[in-house]
């Protein structure tokens, strides 16, 4: 396999059409960031935007800002932008609330379009929330459904013709596995189940293709990948053809078809908004709004093969330099299996990962034993893959890492 040297790497970054967004980051001095799949930098804009929201809209405009900056259509117009991003037409994604509220939203308004039905199949890898969920769900309903929970090989000899739903994560949060959407979403369909993907650590990462592969609900994060900031609004797809019969059961005001007519009966919007419920949280909204504008004229296809590239260079690099240092690679080799993100295992991945936040390479640990670093492509050089295969030698050659004060246990890993 063909191994970058540590000069073709930069002279990568030289020609890369996405360099230019780099500048649009706010990326402070001496830090390579490879954890923008848990939490993006903050992009330039969002701040003046936000000075502009809290200054002018909020501090001046006061409520008449829901009409005069229309704040009301907020979530609508944000959804419309990340869109563009997974592959789903204008008003079939809406921004609002946080994943886990909105995988609640999904899950429970669907079950019901399949009435006969008994059984969710998942990933029993999933990320937990989305297991917990759907497990709330069931609670609520009294028992009613299987969680039918299986391990990705398993997936297509679980689904059946009492399957209700298949809900999975395109990419797994823990290795960074990447199923494949065109043919689980057939799978699913071909025994007449509905599919839900979650799409935390694919929108803003590559291109997802929602329409194209025929999906039919699905659900993401707006900090990672999308940059939003910490606890950024979430968003929610649901595809025009079930827009009319998926009957939200979060049925708050302004999911209604008339909120400001104060009926008390409900009776849901015609369109997407159903799947609104409360007051939106606008300066989260704004952030969000303004940190998507870096994907403005960005070319999707080239972030597919920068993310490709950058992961690619990442395992090749490390695995030729660092053999017979316990790191065993637990991502997929195959680029079209994996997100964007390369893990390692290593016995003492927690405190490993500690010692290079110490000397500014910054990923995560995943328990038990992973350490996890993410590659967005808008921000990362191919240099900054260079510069962290360094500080990973740096730790693992002098074992660092062996400080105690990098055995402490953050309550956030
Ligand atoms: C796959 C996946 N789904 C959901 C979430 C989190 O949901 P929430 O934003 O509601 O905390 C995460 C968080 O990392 C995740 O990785």
């Amino acid at each position: 396999m063909y191994a970058p040297s540590r000069d073709d790497l930069l002279a990568l970054d030289a020609e890369d059409p996405l360099g230019r967004c780099r500048d649009l980051f706010n990326l402070p001095d001496g830090v390579i960031y490879l954890d923008g799949n848990s939490l993006g930098p903050l992009p330039k804009a969002v701040k003046s935007r936000l000075a502009d929201v809290i200054g002018n809209q909020w501090g001046r405009d006061l409520i008449t800002s829901w009409n005069v900056h229309d704040w009301v259509n907020l979530p609508q117009r944000v959804g419309d932008k990340i869109a563009r991003l997974v592959g789903a037409d204008a008003g079939e994604v809406i921004a609002c609330d946080s994943t886990s509220v909105n995988i609640f939203k999904l899950l429970s308004g669907a079950l019901p379009m399949r009435p006969d039905r008994t059984v969710i199949v998942s990933d029993i890898d999933n990320f937990p929330t989305d297991l917990y969920v759907a497990q709330g769900i069931n609670e609520f309903l009294g028992g009613r459904y299987e969680l039918r929970l299986v391990k990705a090989d398993d997936l297509a000899g679980a689904i059946d013709e009492n399957t209700a739903i298949v809900m999975l994560t395109e990419v797994n949060y823990r290795t960074g596995a990447r199923y494949d959407m065109n043919a689980i979403t057939a799978l699913a369909h071909g025994n007449g189940a509905l599919m839900l993907w979650d799409l935390a650590h694919s929108a803003g990462a590559f291109p997802v293709q929602l329409n194209v592969c025929n999906v039919d609900l699905a659900i993401g994060c707006g900090y990672k990948y999308l940059n939003g900031g910490p606890g950024a609004p979430a968003f929610l797809f649901v595809a025009r053809r079930y827009q009319q019969s998926i009957r939200p059961v979060l049925s708050g005001w302004f999911g209604h078809a008339a909120p400001f007519d104060f009926t008390p009966e409900y009776a849901p919007a015609a369109d997407l908004r159903r799947m609104l419920c409360g007051t939106p949280g606008i300066l989260g909204l704004a952030a969000l709004d303004a940190a998507l504008d870096v994907f403005e004229g960005v070319n999707l296809g080239d972030v597919a093969e920068k993310s490709t590239a950058l992961t690619g260079a990442f395992i090749e690099r490390v695995e030729s330099e660092y053999a017979g240092f316990d790191l065993k690679l637990v991502t997929p080799r195959d680029p079209t299996e994996r997100g964007s993100q390369v893990c390692f295992s290593h016995p003492q991945a927690y405190a490993v990962m500690q010692a290079l936040i110490a000397r500014g390479v910054i990923g995560d640990f995943r328990a038990p034993d992973i350490l996890r670093f993410g590659f967005a492509p808008l921000y990362l050089r191919y240099a900054d893959v260079r510069n962290a295969v360094t500080a990973i030698a740096d730790v693992l050659r002098s074992e660092t890492w062996r400080d105690p004060r990098f055995a402490w246990r953050n309550p956030v890993t």
